[in-house]
């Protein structure tokens, strides 16, 4: 059957501008880190896609290793790409990455140049995309030059095989020389992603002002803790979730009696709010408005429907701030 989109795709959605930048992304981005690679089925990917677009999702997060195996969740998104999406090419922001161990020897790690520019060749291979929207370096290399990373960006995008570029992962003084770097060469970085969610605070210290005062966007990825932040575990581990499943950076172990009780804590205060725990934790990220969009995973159609719904939060009150506050000091 021939995919066709809803006419309703951007009524709901919410738009924001990526920093000083002429981009708008959706405050709900989509990953496909987990559920997209080998080892799932298509359908349920192409459901998950299908649903994020006719939601007026317009960002795609990949990155070459995604899977696993890697480089399988390019080639699933590729698949349905080609197959549903490619008339819509035009409304989409797709991204891919390069700083992870990807092929054997010197070249398929880190940060060279020689690595950047081949790996984004494969992955545009694996998508079958003729350039992609922002490309970023995955991770600091603190072995290569800083100024050939960059460079790397900055040749990239010369050559129009994406059209912005970011970065992810690095510290706040590492961002600032990369930043630096690139507005020398001519290029403006687009974005920052970093890990970011009620669970994890890092970006607070320092790396927001950096970006906000140099005007480049945040995307905050594993928004929800990998699944921590919502109803997943309350009962318990389930078979098929990310905890218990092998190759994936959430384990048993992350599942502690104490982060239950601040789960369940904080779910109760969602439901005085009228929305589950993962609206209220994306709610929560997005009130800054520093943070561009939060970039979700989801491995079915339902928790994609229940965090769309985080566009109809109602404001935090003072009050629930310092609750909130005072259940993740605990
Ligand atoms: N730059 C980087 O270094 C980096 C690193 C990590 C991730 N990322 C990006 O960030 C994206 C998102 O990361 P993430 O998948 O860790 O994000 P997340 O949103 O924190 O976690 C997603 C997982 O939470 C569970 N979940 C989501 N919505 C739910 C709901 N409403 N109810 C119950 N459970 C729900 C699902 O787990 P189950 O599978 O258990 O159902 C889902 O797979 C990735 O796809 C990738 O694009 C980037």
């Amino acid at each position: 059957m021939v995919y066709k989109t809803s006419e309703q795709r951007y009524d709901t959605m919410v738009y924001n501008r990526c920093g000083k930048s002429g981009l708008k992304l959706p405050a709900i981005s989509l990953g496909l880190w987990h559920n997209f690679g080998g080892v799932d089925t298509i359908e349920n990917g192409r459901a998950i896609l299908h649903k994020a677009f006719d939601s007026g999702i317009t960002h795609f997060d990949l990155a070459n290793n995604y899977g696993p195996p890697p480089g399988s969740a390019e080639e699933m998104f590729g698949k349905i790409f080609k197959q549903d999406l490619a008339p819509y090419r035009d409304e989409m922001i797709i991204s891919t990455k390069a700083g992870y161990t990807m092929w054997d020897g010197p070249y398929g790690d880190w940060g060279s140049k020689k690595y950047m520019v081949a790996s984004l060749d494969q992955s545009l291979k694996r998508m079958g995309l003729d350039y992609v929207d922002i490309y970023y370096s995955h991770r600091f290399d603190p072995e290569t030059p800083l100024e050939e990373t960059m460079e790397a960006l900055h040749l990239i995008k010369q050559q129009g095989k994406a059209l912005y570029v970011g970065i992810s992962n690095y510290r706040p003084d590492q961002t600032n020389n990369a930043l630096k770097i690139l507005k020398q060469l001519g290029t403006h970085c687009l974005i920052h992603q970093a890990q970011y969610s009620m669970f994890e605070r890092w970006v607070e210290n320092g790396l927001l002002d950096v970006l906000d005062n140099e005007g480049v966007g945040l995307i905050a990825f594993s928004p929800l803790a990998q699944g921590l932040l919502t109803k997943r575990y309350l009962d318990g581990i389930p078979a098929d979730s990310r905890a218990a499943k092998p190759q994936t950076f959430l384990d048993k172990e992350d599942v502690t009696a104490e982060r239950l009780k601040q789960v369940r804590a904080l779910n109760d205060i969602a439901g005085e709010r009228g929305q589950s725990l993962a609206q209220m934790a994306l709610a929560w990220l997005l009130k800054d408005t520093r943070v561009t969009s939060v970039l979700i995973g989801a491995s079915s159609v339902a928790q994609l429907e229940d965090n769309l719904k985080t566009l109809n939060s109602p404001k935090f009150t003072g009050e629930e701030l310092n609750r909130i506050e005072t259940i993740l000091a605990g």
